[in-house]
Protein backbone atom coordinates (compact mmCIF):
# COMPACT_ATOMS: atom_id res chain seq x y z
CA UNK A 1 0.00 0.00 0.00
CA UNK A 2 1.67 3.50 -0.58
CA UNK A 3 0.71 5.70 2.34
CA UNK A 4 -0.21 9.36 1.72
CA UNK A 5 3.10 12.14 2.72
CA UNK A 6 3.02 12.77 6.38
CA UNK A 7 0.34 15.89 7.06
CA UNK A 8 -1.92 15.64 4.48
CA UNK A 9 -5.58 13.84 4.81
CA UNK A 10 -8.43 12.39 2.30
CA UNK A 11 -12.04 13.46 2.65
CA UNK A 12 -15.10 11.62 2.07
CA UNK A 13 -18.14 12.80 1.05
CA UNK A 14 -19.55 12.67 4.76
CA UNK A 15 -16.98 14.91 5.83
CA UNK A 16 -16.77 16.86 2.42
CA UNK A 17 -20.45 17.49 2.64
CA UNK A 18 -19.82 18.80 6.26
CA UNK A 19 -17.26 21.21 4.90
CA UNK A 20 -18.91 22.31 2.01
CA UNK A 21 -21.73 23.40 4.49
CA UNK A 22 -19.81 25.36 6.52
CA UNK A 23 -17.38 26.84 3.31
CA UNK A 24 -20.70 27.99 1.66
CA UNK A 25 -22.28 29.77 4.31
CA UNK A 26 -18.71 31.52 5.11
CA UNK A 27 -18.58 32.56 1.34
CA UNK A 28 -22.45 34.17 1.77
CA UNK A 29 -20.81 35.98 4.32
CA UNK A 30 -17.85 37.37 1.83
CA UNK A 31 -20.37 38.05 -0.82
CA UNK A 32 -22.92 39.89 1.83
CA UNK A 33 -20.44 41.91 3.12
CA UNK A 34 -19.32 43.07 -0.65
CA UNK A 35 -16.54 41.10 -1.50
CA UNK A 36 -15.68 39.06 -4.80
CA UNK A 37 -13.70 35.57 -5.24
CA UNK A 38 -10.48 35.13 -6.35
CA UNK A 39 -8.67 31.59 -7.21
CA UNK A 40 -4.94 32.78 -7.30
CA UNK A 41 -1.95 29.63 -8.29
CA UNK A 42 -0.91 26.79 -5.84
CA UNK A 43 2.62 27.42 -6.29
CA UNK A 44 4.61 30.95 -7.19
CA UNK A 45 8.01 31.99 -7.65
CA UNK A 46 9.06 31.40 -4.17
CA UNK A 47 10.88 35.41 -3.99
CA UNK A 48 6.73 36.12 -3.71
CA UNK A 49 7.07 34.95 -0.17
CA UNK A 50 10.67 35.55 0.60
CA UNK A 51 10.23 38.49 0.42
CA UNK A 52 8.46 39.55 3.56
CA UNK A 53 6.41 37.09 4.57
CA UNK A 54 9.65 36.32 7.47
CA UNK A 55 12.13 34.07 8.19
CA UNK A 56 9.53 31.20 10.38
CA UNK A 57 7.16 31.35 7.11
CA UNK A 58 10.64 30.60 4.47
CA UNK A 59 11.66 28.05 6.71
CA UNK A 60 8.25 25.95 6.33
CA UNK A 61 8.18 26.42 2.39
CA UNK A 62 7.62 23.79 0.15
CA UNK A 63 11.03 25.03 -2.45
CA UNK A 64 11.58 22.95 -5.65
CA UNK A 65 13.18 23.86 -9.14
CA UNK A 66 11.48 23.57 -11.79
CA UNK A 67 12.63 22.42 -15.39
CA UNK A 68 13.13 25.40 -16.50
CA UNK A 69 15.30 26.17 -13.33
CA UNK A 70 13.17 28.59 -11.64
CA UNK A 71 12.21 28.88 -8.35
CA UNK A 72 9.07 27.99 -7.22
CA UNK A 73 7.15 27.46 -4.06
CA UNK A 74 3.92 26.14 -3.04
CA UNK A 75 1.98 28.42 -1.50
CA UNK A 76 2.36 28.84 2.21
CA UNK A 77 -0.05 31.27 2.40
CA UNK A 78 -2.30 33.44 0.12
CA UNK A 79 -2.45 37.11 0.83
CA UNK A 80 1.19 37.54 -1.20
CA UNK A 81 -0.35 36.00 -4.19
CA UNK A 82 -3.40 38.78 -3.95
CA UNK A 83 -1.73 41.45 -3.90
CA UNK A 84 1.00 40.01 -6.61
CA UNK A 85 -2.47 40.12 -8.74
CA UNK A 86 -3.79 43.82 -7.38
CA UNK A 87 -0.43 45.27 -8.60
CA UNK A 88 -0.37 43.12 -11.53
CA UNK A 89 -3.82 43.57 -13.01
CA UNK A 90 -6.33 45.51 -10.30
CA UNK A 91 -4.42 48.36 -9.38
CA UNK A 92 -6.02 50.39 -11.76
CA UNK A 93 -9.87 49.77 -10.42
CA UNK A 94 -11.49 51.77 -7.89
CA UNK A 95 -10.82 51.50 -4.38
CA UNK A 96 -11.38 49.79 -2.29
CA UNK A 97 -11.56 46.34 -3.53
CA UNK A 98 -13.10 43.39 -1.49
CA UNK A 99 -11.48 40.00 -2.79
CA UNK A 100 -11.82 36.87 -1.02
CA UNK A 101 -10.43 33.26 -1.72
CA UNK A 102 -10.55 29.82 -0.60
CA UNK A 103 -7.59 27.29 -1.16
CA UNK A 104 -4.93 25.09 0.12
CA UNK A 105 -2.01 26.01 1.55
CA UNK A 106 1.29 24.18 2.27
CA UNK A 107 3.79 24.33 5.32
CA UNK A 108 6.22 22.12 6.61
CA UNK A 109 5.14 21.94 9.98
CA UNK A 110 5.20 19.12 12.69
CA UNK A 111 2.29 17.50 11.98
CA UNK A 112 -0.12 17.24 15.29
CA UNK A 113 -4.09 17.50 15.71
CA UNK A 114 -4.98 20.51 13.96
CA UNK A 115 -1.28 21.17 12.23
CA UNK A 116 -0.92 19.82 8.75
CA UNK A 117 1.32 20.46 6.01
CA UNK A 118 -1.32 20.79 3.63
CA UNK A 119 -4.46 22.73 5.09
CA UNK A 120 -7.33 25.47 3.32
CA UNK A 121 -7.90 28.85 4.19
CA UNK A 122 -10.61 31.13 3.36
CA UNK A 123 -9.48 34.38 3.65
CA UNK A 124 -10.30 37.80 2.44
CA UNK A 125 -7.95 41.08 1.81
CA UNK A 126 -9.46 44.94 1.36
CA UNK A 127 -7.02 46.78 -0.31
CA UNK A 128 -6.72 50.59 -0.52
CA UNK A 129 -7.76 52.23 2.64
CA UNK A 130 -6.88 52.50 5.83
CA UNK A 131 -8.94 53.83 8.81
CA UNK A 132 -10.28 52.03 11.46
CA UNK A 133 -13.47 51.72 9.76
CA UNK A 134 -12.07 49.68 7.39
CA UNK A 135 -10.49 47.30 9.70
CA UNK A 136 -13.70 47.42 11.91
CA UNK A 137 -15.71 45.98 8.68
CA UNK A 138 -12.78 43.23 8.69
CA UNK A 139 -12.85 42.06 11.60
CA UNK A 140 -16.74 42.10 11.23
CA UNK A 141 -16.61 39.81 8.28
CA UNK A 142 -14.40 37.59 10.29
CA UNK A 143 -16.40 37.36 12.92
CA UNK A 144 -19.61 36.88 10.89
CA UNK A 145 -18.23 34.12 8.90
CA UNK A 146 -17.43 32.21 12.01
CA UNK A 147 -20.88 32.31 13.31
CA UNK A 148 -22.19 31.79 9.56
CA UNK A 149 -20.06 28.42 9.94
CA UNK A 150 -22.28 27.12 12.99
CA UNK A 151 -19.45 27.99 15.97
CA UNK A 152 -20.43 29.30 19.45
CA UNK A 153 -17.63 29.31 21.29
CA UNK A 154 -14.33 32.02 20.00
CA UNK A 155 -12.58 34.34 21.55
CA UNK A 156 -11.88 37.56 19.44
CA UNK A 157 -8.71 39.63 20.08
CA UNK A 158 -7.27 42.55 18.68
CA UNK A 159 -4.22 44.49 18.81
CA UNK A 160 -1.87 47.02 17.53
CA UNK A 161 1.52 45.53 16.19
CA UNK A 162 3.70 49.08 15.95
CA UNK A 163 2.90 49.29 19.65
CA UNK A 164 5.02 46.27 20.19
CA UNK A 165 7.27 46.86 17.16
CA UNK A 166 8.02 50.33 17.90
CA UNK A 167 9.55 49.34 21.26
CA UNK A 168 11.54 46.75 20.04
CA UNK A 169 13.23 48.42 16.75
CA UNK A 170 13.82 51.15 18.65
CA UNK A 171 15.91 49.72 21.69
CA UNK A 172 17.22 46.45 19.69
CA UNK A 173 19.73 47.56 16.53
CA UNK A 174 21.01 44.87 15.28
CA UNK A 175 17.84 43.97 13.37
CA UNK A 176 17.89 40.29 13.04
CA UNK A 177 17.69 39.98 16.68
CA UNK A 178 14.97 42.35 16.72
CA UNK A 179 13.18 39.95 14.29
CA UNK A 180 13.97 37.07 16.68
CA UNK A 181 12.65 38.93 19.73
CA UNK A 182 9.11 39.57 18.01
CA UNK A 183 9.05 36.08 16.48
CA UNK A 184 9.71 35.50 20.94
CA UNK A 185 6.87 37.10 21.55
CA UNK A 186 4.73 35.66 19.10
CA UNK A 187 5.27 32.34 20.70
CA UNK A 188 4.94 33.54 23.93
CA UNK A 189 8.52 31.87 24.39
CA UNK A 190 9.47 34.49 27.59
CA UNK A 191 12.38 31.93 29.15
CA UNK A 192 13.78 31.72 25.40
CA UNK A 193 13.50 35.68 25.04
CA UNK A 194 15.17 35.71 29.07
CA UNK A 195 18.23 33.69 27.60
CA UNK A 196 18.85 35.83 24.70
CA UNK A 197 18.55 38.92 26.50
CA UNK A 198 21.28 37.83 28.57
CA UNK A 199 23.67 36.28 25.96
CA UNK A 200 23.09 39.49 24.05
CA UNK A 201 23.33 42.12 26.89
CA UNK A 202 20.00 43.59 26.14
CA UNK A 203 18.40 45.12 29.11
CA UNK A 204 16.49 43.90 31.48
CA UNK A 205 14.46 47.02 31.86
CA UNK A 206 13.30 46.58 28.20
CA UNK A 207 12.79 42.98 28.84
CA UNK A 208 10.15 43.77 31.46
CA UNK A 209 8.34 46.51 29.35
CA UNK A 210 7.81 43.99 26.49
CA UNK A 211 6.54 41.39 29.35
CA UNK A 212 4.62 43.97 30.69
CA UNK A 213 3.06 45.13 27.30
CA UNK A 214 2.58 41.56 25.79
CA UNK A 215 0.27 41.16 28.99
CA UNK A 216 -1.36 44.11 28.62
CA UNK A 217 -4.89 42.15 27.57
CA UNK A 218 -8.49 42.76 28.77
CA UNK A 219 -11.36 45.35 27.98
CA UNK A 220 -11.66 48.43 26.70
CA UNK A 221 -10.84 49.87 29.87
CA UNK A 222 -7.55 49.19 29.18
CA UNK A 223 -7.50 51.20 26.02
CA UNK A 224 -6.42 54.21 28.33
CA UNK A 225 -3.02 52.43 29.87
CA UNK A 226 -1.84 52.48 25.55
CA UNK A 227 1.27 54.75 25.66
CA UNK A 228 1.08 55.13 22.38
CA UNK A 229 -1.07 57.82 21.52
CA UNK A 230 -1.87 57.60 17.41
CA UNK A 231 -2.85 53.75 18.32
CA UNK A 232 -4.74 54.51 21.42
CA UNK A 233 -7.03 57.04 19.53
CA UNK A 234 -7.15 54.19 16.27
CA UNK A 235 -8.24 51.50 18.37
CA UNK A 236 -10.73 53.53 20.22
CA UNK A 237 -12.20 54.27 17.26
CA UNK A 238 -12.23 50.66 16.06
CA UNK A 239 -13.64 49.12 19.02
CA UNK A 240 -16.40 51.68 18.41
CA UNK A 241 -17.19 50.86 15.30
CA UNK A 242 -17.17 47.20 15.97
CA UNK A 243 -19.78 47.41 19.16
CA UNK A 244 -22.03 49.22 16.77
CA UNK A 245 -21.88 46.46 14.23
CA UNK A 246 -22.54 44.25 16.92
CA UNK A 247 -18.88 42.64 17.45
CA UNK A 248 -18.55 42.99 21.17
CA UNK A 249 -16.97 40.61 23.47
CA UNK A 250 -13.54 41.43 22.44
CA UNK A 251 -10.57 41.52 23.73
CA UNK A 252 -8.09 44.37 23.48
CA UNK A 253 -4.42 42.02 23.59
CA UNK A 254 -1.41 44.05 22.91
CA UNK A 255 0.52 41.22 23.15
CA UNK A 256 -0.26 39.74 19.52
CA UNK A 257 2.51 39.89 17.28
CA UNK A 258 1.51 37.37 14.65
CA UNK A 259 3.88 34.62 12.85
CA UNK A 260 4.45 36.71 9.72
CA UNK A 261 6.33 39.88 9.35
CA UNK A 262 3.95 41.91 6.69
CA UNK A 263 1.94 43.99 9.56
CA UNK A 264 1.95 47.18 10.26
CA UNK A 265 -1.19 48.25 12.09
CA UNK A 266 -4.03 46.07 13.75
CA UNK A 267 -3.83 42.64 13.87
CA UNK A 268 -5.92 40.05 15.63
CA UNK A 269 -6.69 36.83 16.00
CA UNK A 270 -9.55 34.23 16.70
CA UNK A 271 -9.13 31.59 18.98
CA UNK A 272 -11.57 28.21 19.56
CA UNK A 273 -10.86 27.74 23.11
CA UNK A 274 -11.95 24.00 22.46
CA UNK A 275 -9.10 22.95 20.61
CA UNK A 276 -6.47 23.01 22.75
CA UNK A 277 -2.85 23.48 21.65
CA UNK A 278 -3.35 24.85 17.61
CA UNK A 279 -6.48 26.67 19.10
CA UNK A 280 -6.08 29.73 16.80
CA UNK A 281 -8.73 29.42 14.10
CA UNK A 282 -8.09 32.87 12.50
CA UNK A 283 -5.01 35.45 11.66
CA UNK A 284 -5.40 38.84 10.38
CA UNK A 285 -4.20 42.27 10.82
CA UNK A 286 -3.14 45.63 8.17
CA UNK A 287 -0.27 45.88 6.45
CA UNK A 288 1.71 47.00 3.05
CA UNK A 289 3.20 44.56 0.66
CA UNK A 290 2.08 46.00 -2.60
CA UNK A 291 5.22 48.32 -2.80
CA UNK A 292 7.46 45.23 -2.26
CA UNK A 293 6.07 43.61 -5.50
CA UNK A 294 6.68 46.87 -7.45
CA UNK A 295 2.98 48.71 -7.27
CA UNK A 296 1.99 52.05 -5.11
CA UNK A 297 2.11 51.49 -1.51
CA UNK A 298 -1.26 50.59 -0.85
CA UNK A 299 -2.72 50.00 2.67
CA UNK A 300 -4.56 46.88 3.03
CA UNK A 301 -6.23 45.08 5.99
CA UNK A 302 -7.18 40.70 5.99
CA UNK A 303 -7.20 37.78 7.30
CA UNK A 304 -7.24 34.06 6.51
CA UNK A 305 -9.62 31.04 8.33
CA UNK A 306 -7.96 28.08 9.10
CA UNK A 307 -11.31 25.57 7.97
CA UNK A 308 -9.58 22.37 9.22
CA UNK A 309 -9.37 23.86 12.61
CA UNK A 310 -13.41 25.09 12.11
CA UNK A 311 -14.01 21.46 11.35
CA UNK A 312 -12.64 20.27 13.96
CA UNK A 313 -13.92 23.51 16.91
CA UNK A 314 -17.23 22.57 15.22
CA UNK A 315 -16.93 18.76 16.39
CA UNK A 316 -15.67 19.52 19.63
CA UNK A 317 -19.04 21.41 19.68
CA UNK A 318 -22.19 19.87 18.41
CA UNK A 319 -23.30 16.42 16.95
CA UNK A 320 -22.08 16.78 13.40
CA UNK A 321 -24.46 17.51 10.88
CA UNK A 322 -26.82 15.12 9.09
CA UNK A 323 -25.33 13.58 6.05
CA UNK A 324 -27.98 12.30 3.53
CA UNK A 325 -26.75 11.74 0.44
CA UNK A 326 -29.95 10.51 -1.53
CA UNK A 327 -33.62 11.12 -1.94
CA UNK A 328 -34.40 7.90 -3.56
CA UNK A 329 -33.16 4.70 -4.54
CA UNK A 330 -35.04 2.97 -7.48
CA UNK A 331 -35.32 -0.92 -6.19
CA UNK A 332 -36.77 -3.27 -9.35
CA UNK A 333 -38.65 -6.57 -7.70
CA UNK A 334 -37.44 -9.05 -10.66
CA UNK A 335 -35.35 -8.77 -13.74
CA UNK A 336 -37.70 -7.70 -16.28
CA UNK A 337 -38.55 -4.57 -14.48
CA UNK A 338 -34.87 -3.16 -14.40
CA UNK A 339 -35.33 -0.96 -17.26
CA UNK A 340 -37.92 0.69 -16.02
CA UNK A 341 -36.44 1.32 -12.84
CA UNK A 342 -34.13 3.25 -14.96
CA UNK A 343 -36.90 5.68 -16.63
CA UNK A 344 -37.71 6.15 -13.07
CA UNK A 345 -34.58 7.22 -12.09
CA UNK A 346 -34.25 9.98 -14.67
CA UNK A 347 -37.66 11.53 -14.03
CA UNK A 348 -36.76 11.78 -10.35
CA UNK A 349 -33.08 12.85 -11.68
CA UNK A 350 -34.53 15.51 -13.68
CA UNK A 351 -36.38 17.42 -11.23
CA UNK A 352 -33.26 18.11 -9.42
CA UNK A 353 -33.61 15.18 -6.44
CA UNK A 354 -30.91 13.07 -6.10
CA UNK A 355 -31.64 9.82 -6.99
CA UNK A 356 -29.72 6.14 -7.55
CA UNK A 357 -30.58 2.91 -9.21
CA UNK A 358 -29.12 -0.57 -8.22
CA UNK A 359 -26.49 -1.83 -10.80
CA UNK A 360 -25.57 -4.57 -8.86
CA UNK A 361 -28.71 -6.60 -9.77
CA UNK A 362 -29.27 -7.14 -6.01
CA UNK A 363 -32.57 -8.88 -4.91
CA UNK A 364 -35.45 -6.67 -3.43
CA UNK A 365 -34.32 -7.19 0.52
CA UNK A 366 -30.63 -7.08 -0.51
CA UNK A 367 -31.49 -3.76 -2.34
CA UNK A 368 -33.87 -2.38 0.65
CA UNK A 369 -30.66 -2.86 2.76
CA UNK A 370 -28.50 -1.20 0.33
CA UNK A 371 -30.73 1.72 -0.04
CA UNK A 372 -30.52 2.32 3.94
CA UNK A 373 -26.95 1.87 4.57
CA UNK A 374 -26.63 4.41 1.48
CA UNK A 375 -28.33 6.88 3.36
CA UNK A 376 -31.57 7.20 0.98
CA UNK A 377 -34.62 8.55 2.40
CA UNK A 378 -36.95 6.82 0.09
CA UNK A 379 -37.17 3.46 -1.31
CA UNK A 380 -39.37 3.54 -5.12
CA UNK A 381 -39.96 0.61 -5.53
CA UNK A 382 -40.78 -0.56 -9.17
CA UNK A 383 -42.51 -3.88 -8.96
CA UNK A 384 -44.20 -5.75 -11.86
CA UNK A 385 -48.42 -6.02 -10.67
CA UNK A 386 -48.03 -2.16 -9.99
CA UNK A 387 -46.38 -1.34 -13.10
CA UNK A 388 -49.36 -2.57 -14.69
CA UNK A 389 -50.82 -0.06 -13.39
CA UNK A 390 -48.65 2.76 -14.20
CA UNK A 391 -47.56 2.94 -10.72
CA UNK A 392 -44.72 2.83 -8.24
CA UNK A 393 -44.77 2.42 -4.47
CA UNK A 394 -42.53 5.05 -2.36
CA UNK A 395 -41.55 3.72 0.88
CA UNK A 396 -39.92 5.95 3.77
CA UNK A 397 -37.00 4.28 4.94
CA UNK A 398 -37.32 5.87 8.26
CA UNK A 399 -40.87 4.29 8.92
CA UNK A 400 -41.37 2.09 6.35
CA UNK A 401 -44.49 3.54 5.53
CA UNK A 402 -45.44 2.52 2.14
CA UNK A 403 -47.54 4.60 -0.42
CA UNK A 404 -48.92 3.58 -4.13
CA UNK A 405 -48.22 6.47 -5.99
CA UNK A 406 -48.53 7.27 -10.34
CA UNK A 407 -45.72 6.21 -12.16
CA UNK A 408 -45.70 10.02 -14.42
CA UNK A 409 -45.79 11.84 -11.64
CA UNK A 410 -43.21 10.00 -9.34
CA UNK A 411 -41.00 12.70 -9.10
CA UNK A 412 -43.78 15.47 -7.63
CA UNK A 413 -44.85 12.85 -5.35
CA UNK A 414 -41.55 12.03 -4.21
CA UNK A 415 -40.91 16.37 -3.61
CA UNK A 416 -44.35 16.54 -1.65
CA UNK A 417 -43.67 13.50 0.79
CA UNK A 418 -39.89 15.03 1.16
CA UNK A 419 -41.06 18.21 2.02
CA UNK A 420 -44.00 16.70 4.65
CA UNK A 421 -40.52 14.88 6.29
CA UNK A 422 -38.57 17.99 6.90
CA UNK A 423 -38.82 20.05 9.82
P1 LIG B 1 -1.72 32.71 9.53
O1 LIG B 1 -2.00 33.12 10.95
O2 LIG B 1 -0.37 32.22 9.21
O3 LIG B 1 -2.09 33.96 8.64
O4 LIG B 1 -2.76 31.61 9.10
C1 LIG B 1 -4.16 31.81 9.25
C2 LIG B 1 -4.81 30.60 9.86
O5 LIG B 1 -4.52 29.45 9.08
C3 LIG B 1 -4.32 30.25 11.25
O6 LIG B 1 -4.96 31.03 12.23
C4 LIG B 1 -4.69 28.78 11.35
O7 LIG B 1 -6.06 28.64 11.72
C5 LIG B 1 -4.53 28.29 9.93
N1 LIG B 1 -3.26 27.55 9.80
C6 LIG B 1 -2.01 28.05 9.69
N2 LIG B 1 -1.10 27.05 9.60
C7 LIG B 1 -1.80 25.89 9.66
C8 LIG B 1 -1.44 24.50 9.63
N3 LIG B 1 -0.17 24.10 9.47
N4 LIG B 1 -2.43 23.57 9.73
C9 LIG B 1 -3.73 23.95 9.85
N5 LIG B 1 -4.11 25.25 9.89
C10 LIG B 1 -3.17 26.21 9.80
C11 LIG B 1 -2.02 33.98 7.27
O8 LIG B 1 -1.88 33.03 6.58
C12 LIG B 1 -2.24 35.36 6.70
N6 LIG B 1 -2.15 35.26 5.24
C13 LIG B 1 -3.55 35.94 7.14
C14 LIG B 1 -3.80 37.31 6.56
C15 LIG B 1 -4.58 37.60 5.50
N7 LIG B 1 -3.32 38.44 7.01
C16 LIG B 1 -3.73 39.44 6.26
N8 LIG B 1 -4.48 38.94 5.33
Amino acid sequence: MIQRPRGTRDFGPAEMFRRRKAEQAMRDICHRFGFGEVVTPTFELSELFTLRSGQSIVDEMYVFKDKGDREIALRPEITASVIRLFVNEMSNLPKPLKLYYVGNCFRYENPQSGRYREFFQLGAELIGSENPETDAEVISLAVHCIRAAGLQDFHVRVGHIGVMKSLVLNEVQDSALAGNVLRMIDKEDFDAMGDMFDANSLSRNLFDRITTLAETKGGTEILDSVDDAEAQQYLKELFEILKLQGVEDVELDLGIVRGLDYYTGMVFEIDAPKLGAEKQILGGGSYTLSELFGGEAVFSTGFAIGIDRVMLALEAEQEPAEYTPLDAYVVPTEDPMRKYAFAIVSKIRSKGLRADVDLMRRNMSKNLKYAASAGAKFAVIVGKDEMAKRSVTLRDMKTGEQTLVPADFVAEELEKALSKGSP
